[in-house]
């Protein structure tokens, strides 16, 4: 028999390298989706089968985190080998603004899928991998950090983790139930969420260098960051609940970055120099050189001759609006015992993560840049 996996947050970056790479495995993929009014299934749309297919082996449930009587049905119909809890408000700054709704979601979300195992008598078959995150560690107590650094959250979204952490080890504890953390450094992807920082750079690189956005603006370009790849990391989590023991795990590569290096680095891979000058509001970054081969091949020709006009220009400024009201400055990850425990290794560094990105989105604002130059009609509803 195929094991059976049941994904929260299946839609996600993470659920979707996760669901892909179990159904590699040869699970039977059992996904959480939310309802919404367009389409939110861009990431996992490979992997659809049309419910009329017999033997599926990936197959979408509709729920909620916030919504116990549905994912306690969801998980009872299921009776998963694995739960991998992935579902959550994730985004830091906005965590600010919808503090109640993060924590029911990210904090009691995870109470509601330990209770459900528990009610359902599913402990003996059920493991759980709850995605708990190195936000916890906030205001970093030690650096780099491992399983037994203090935590200290700095937002609303890093406080409701913490509950999620704590309730899983709780529960692991008090009912012997197979539940472990994985405590997840920054992943990213081609398909990363488009506000988070990476995303949101290299998609605005690939934008400045066909001509079609002339600035980017950043918040704290000094905040440094542990960015893996996150196909190297839900192999992780995938090895997390293959142990016999359940446990917690830091998940990171164990080298930290400055958004500011990012942004150069990002720039760097299409052989564009940009140099930064000025502090705080006033810090910018201007392009001082364009390595003409590097850039025709990674972008255009056509689009080298109008970039190429732009060296001694701003292309990156500073917005206050970025800033959050508590700052995580520092974070960097020691995964000796993922590595030695888990045999994990990631294969991502950051050069080949940004250029796994840059490519992507290169391929994708080109797509856009065709569309924008009158390509296709796009509809507009107030014609
Ligand atoms: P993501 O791209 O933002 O995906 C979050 C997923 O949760 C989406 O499928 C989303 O659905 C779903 N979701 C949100 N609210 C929900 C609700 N109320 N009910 C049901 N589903 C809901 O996040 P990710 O980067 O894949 O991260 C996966 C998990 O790992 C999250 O728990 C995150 O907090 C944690 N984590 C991430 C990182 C990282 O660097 N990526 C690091 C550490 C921990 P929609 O698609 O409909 O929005
Ligand atoms: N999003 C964003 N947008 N961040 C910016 C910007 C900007 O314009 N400018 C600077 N930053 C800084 C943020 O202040 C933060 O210090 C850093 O870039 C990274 O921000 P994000 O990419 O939004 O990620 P995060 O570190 O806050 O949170 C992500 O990683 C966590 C793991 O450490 C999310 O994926 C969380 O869900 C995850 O738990």
């Amino acid at each position: 028999m195929p094991k059976t996996a049941l994904i929260t947050g299946i839609t996600g970056q993470d659920g979707a390298y996760l669901a892909e790479y179990l159904v590699k495995q040869g699970y039977v993929v059992h996904g959480i989706k939310r309802r919404s009014s367009s389409f939110n299934t861009d990431r996992i749309d490979h992997l659809y089968q049309d419910p009329h297919t017999e033997n599926r082996n990936f197959i979408l449930h509709y729920g909620d985190m916030t919504d116990s009587l549905n994912l306690t049905r969801i998980i009872g119909d299921i009776q998963p080998d694995e739960i991998y809890n992935l579902a959550a408000q994730s985004h830091v700054k906005v965590s600010f603004d919808t503090p109640e709704y993060t924590a029911n979601v990210d904090g009691l979300g995870t109470l509601r899928i330990l209770e459900a195992v528990r009610m359902l008598n599913l402990i003996s078959k059920t493991r759980i991998y709850q995605a708990s995150t190195s936000e916890l560690y906030g205001l970093v107590q030690e650096v780099p950090q491992n399983e037994k650094t203090p935590f200290y959250p700095r937002s609303p979204y890093a406080v409701a983790k913490l509950y999620a952490y704590w309730i899983s080890v709780n529960y692991r504890e008090a009912y012997g139930m197979h539940v472990s953390n994985g405590i997840l450094f920054n992943h990213e992807s081609p398909v990363r969420g488009e506000t988070f920082v990476t995303r949101k750079i290299t998609r605005a690189v690939s934008k400045i260098a066909l001509s079609n956005q002339r600035e980017l603006y950043l918040g704290n370009l000094s905040a440094k960051r542990d960015w893996g790849h996150a196909k190297d990391y839900v192999r992780a989590m995938y090895l997390i609940l293959q142990q016999e023991k359940p446990s917690d795990y830091v998940i990171a590569t164990g080298v930290t970055t400055s958004v500011r290096e990012f942004v150069r680095l990002a720039f760097a891979s299409i052989g564009v120099d940009v140099v930064f000058t000025g502090e705080g509001l006033k810090e910018t970054a201007v392009i001082t050189a364009v390595d003409k081969s590097l850039f025709c091949q990674k972008v255009s020709e056509e689009a080298y001759d109008k970039f190429v006009k732009r060296i001694g220009e701003v292309v990156v400024g500073v917005d206050p609006n970025y800033f959050r009201p508590t700052e995580v400055d520092l974070l960097i990850g020691d995964p000796t015992k993922s590595k030695t425990k888990l045999g994990w290794e990631p294969e991502y560094d950051l050069h080949a993560l940004i250029e796994d990105m840059m490519l992507g989105d290169m391929i994708l604002m080109k797509k856009e840049d065709y569309l924008m130059k009158g390509g296709y009609r796009v509809l507009n509803y107030f014609e």
